[in-house]
């Protein structure tokens, strides 16, 4: 497969170009490094340093004729959006606009989408199916959720086929521990260095952990999917900071106790995804359990931190 990974230089886009690249895909990445970063990009990609709003992204298309378009590129931190919503809308509007058009100019097969469970839903007593109608709280999630409202007007009108991926936290090695949302990488960071973690909300926000590599495994499996579709991608379960915390404190031998902080504002109480239509439809089901993701996780920043690199 001929294909395009937009945001490959990204935490959850450089797994998915590894994984694409392990099973001999071609893969172009197009990233403007706004947080992505080179250490991450695979060496076997080529890659474009542009943003997906630009319109020289037509050459590449032009160049490489590709079948298959990951789209995961975006601006992706709730903060920034509340600050700078134009700037939001253009990377996660524009840049979407700018992709489906040239998917159709160029005859592209399919875009898999990345977008957001959480952010679209809200607080939920069970877990979110797809059938909960969205109500973005940031402009982050208006966004997001616009740039879904274009691809079914662009599958609709001009029958361009499309699989549209919610996630719920992703976590995983690469994760960017300077971001705000990837608690995660922000305590494993701080546990390796032996520094304070802080727990939002008296730790007790709920969250729905997925391991990065089961969610590349949904990219690769909805390529294959013939109905245009919306999936969520979680766990279904829900997991408190607390609990994350001791669990990840018990894998890193961490003895210093949490700083316990009010709930940001905006945060949400408990957000958790229902998967059983990607499991109908794709098979995909979530293969690793938290308790081996966190581990896998610790010990790859162990590895970077403990060698001088940043994680
Ligand atoms: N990490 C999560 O928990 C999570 C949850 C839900 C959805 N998502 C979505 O998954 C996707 C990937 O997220 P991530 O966690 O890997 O974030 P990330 O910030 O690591 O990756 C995003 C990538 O897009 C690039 N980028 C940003 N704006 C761009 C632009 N205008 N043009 C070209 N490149 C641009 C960045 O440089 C970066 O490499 C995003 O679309 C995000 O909204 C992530």
């Amino acid at each position: 497969m001929n294909c395009i990974v937009t945001g490959g230089a990204g935490f959850i886009g450089s797994h998915l170009v590894d994984k694409l690249i392990q099973q001999g895909n071609k893969v172009a990445i197009i990233d403007d490094l706004s947080t992505g970063k080179v250490k991450n990009i695979n060496k076997s990609a080529e890659f474009y340093k542009l943003k997906i709003e630009s319109n020289k992204i037509e050459n590449i298309f032009r160049k490489l004729s590709p079948e298959v378009i990951f789209h995961l590129a975006a601006q992706a931190s709730v903060v920034n959006s509340t600050n700078n919503p134009d700037l939001d809308a253009k990377a996660n509007i524009i840049g979407t606009i700018n992709l489906l058009k040239l998917c159709v100019k160029h005859k592209v097969k399919k875009i898999i989408f990345s977008t957001t469970g959480g952010a679209l839903y809200g607080n939920t007593d069970v877990a979110a199916t797809e059938e909960v109608y969205p109500s973005p709280a940031s402009p982050y999630g208006i966004s997001k959720f616009t740039g879904e409202q274009y691809m079914k007007f662009f599958g609709n009108e001009f029958d361009l086929k499309y699989c549209i991926l919610r996630y719920a936290n992703v976590y995983g090695p690469r994760q960017d521990p300077k971001g705000e949302a990837g608690v995660v990488a922000i305590f494993a960071q701080n546990m390796i260095k032996n520094k304070a973690c802080t727990l939002y909300g008296s730790g007790n926000l709920k969250r729905d952990y997925v391991y990065v590599k089961d969610v590349i495994d949904a990219n690769i499996l909805a390529v294959k999917l013939k109905a245009n579709e919306i999936l969520n991608i979680g766990t279904g379960i829900p997991t408190s900071v607390n609990e994350l915390f001791e669990l990840m404190r018990k894998f890193s031998n961490y003895s210093i106790s949490p700083i316990y902080r009010p709930k940001r504002t905006g945060e949400l109480e408990i957000s958790f995804l229902n998967y059983a239509k990607a499991k109908g439809l794709l098979g995909w089901e979530p293969k690793t359990k938290l308790t081996d993701g966190l581990q896998e996780t610790i010990k790859s920043f162990n590895e970077k931190i403990r060698g001088g690199k940043d994680a």
